[in-house]
């Protein structure tokens, strides 16, 4: 009987040695219910009772090593298929990437902020409004009672008779002094609204840039300095301003302001149609009423302001010729900015 066991030992140990996929049928073969070394301790029965605990306990010193070398062997096969499994799966990192696309600030987005930059540079601050605005800001204060004129000009969209969306950034100008005493300086950019039908030069959304500037003793030749500056930053250092004499209800006097063409420096050209001159917007010195529906006394301080259409400044520096294109998206257009 111990010679069985030994041969069964030797057996299994030599066939478990060369397994690849059928350790489990070896298992069964040597220790299953049915196995070789289960029918050796069956027979087990036949002995003496001094035989039997010696048998016994080779019979068990068997199992264990067959149990042992099964193990063994299970764990260097998972091994080894892990090993071939990350061959397979290998990655090669030196292969091309996929690019994700990066897009770039929109040219309006782009154009207000070196707005923005250009007047923090000369010390001015920058002041928000609503869009959604009352019709004492954006009319009345503004020395633009109803039926005025020049709420024909920005007709605007009415939430109700008293709420609309704002036609002008310069709403901003009155919420600044109802809440600040001078000395201001600040801008307000923004988006507007008006009643206009979309095509290549109007849009019923737009943006603009407000500035206003309240102190002791400020002149329409701070305004004009102060846009000279703005000019020769903005359309390059040989640009000129011309001011013409306009009327807006809330400055007096009022100016139109045009800079000399930045393309043919002012002799005339495809871009300023023969001019020589582009206008960017309309300034003037803040009327002495508005200054008094805000609370600042017009006998001890003076101010200028000034409102710029983003859009307008935009497409006479790129020459683009149809104000629809900064809102429709298409990539074509964008990505040449
Ligand atoms: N708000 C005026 C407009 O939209 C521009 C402006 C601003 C004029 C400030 C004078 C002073 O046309």
């Amino acid at each position: 009987m111990k010679e069985k066991l030994s041969k069964i030992q030797v057996e299994a140990l030599e066939q478990i040695n060369s397994a690849d996929a059928n350790l489990d049928e070896i298992r069964i073969k040597y220790l299953g219910k049915k196995g070789e070394l289960t029918a050796v301790l069956r027979g087990m029965g036949a002995l003496t009772p001094e035989e039997r605990p010696i048998v016994g306990q080779l019979a068990n010193e068997v199992r264990e090593a067959i149990e042992a070398a099964l193990n063994a062997k299970k764990t260097e096969q998972q091994a080894k298929a892990l090993e071939a499994q990350l061959k397979a799966e290998k990655l090669d990192v030196t292969m091309p990437g996929v690019a994700a696309p990066v897009g770039h600030i929109h040219p309006l987005t782009r154009a207000q902020r070196e707005l923005e930059d250009i007047f923090i540079g000369m010390g001015f601050s920058i002041a928000e409004g609503p869009e959604v605005e009352l019709d004492y800001y954006n009319f009345q204060a503004l020395n633009i009672p109803e039926n005025h004129p020049a709420r024909d000009t920005q007709d605007t969209f009415y939430i109700t008779d008293n709420i609309l969306l704002r036609s002008q950034t310069s709403p901003v100008q009155v919420r600044v002094m109802e809440h600040q005493k001078p000395p201001i300086r600040i801008i307000s950019p923004g988006r507007v609204y008006r009643s206009d039908a979309l095509d290549a030069t109007h849009s019923p959304l737009f943006h603009q840039l407000e500035g206003l500037v309240i102190d002791k003793g400020i002149t329409m030749g701070d305004l004009k300095g102060t846009l000279e500056v703005f000019a020769k930053k903005m359309f390059g250092e040989g640009t000129q301003i011309r001011f013409r004499p306009h009327h807006f209800p809330f400055t007096e006097p009022s100016a139109e302001v045009d800079v000399s063409c930045f393309v043919c420096g002012g002799k005339g050209c495809r871009l300023c149609k023969g001019e020589g001159w582009i206008e960017i917007l309309g300034a003037g010195m803040v009327h002495p009423f508005v200054l008094s529906n805000c609370g600042i006394d017009p006998e001890e301080y003076s101010g200028f302001a000034f409102g710029l259409g983003i859009e307008r400044i935009t497409m006479a520096r790129y020459g683009i010729d149809d104000i629809r294109l900064f809102y429709e998206n298409d990539e074509r257009f964008l990505e040449q900015f």
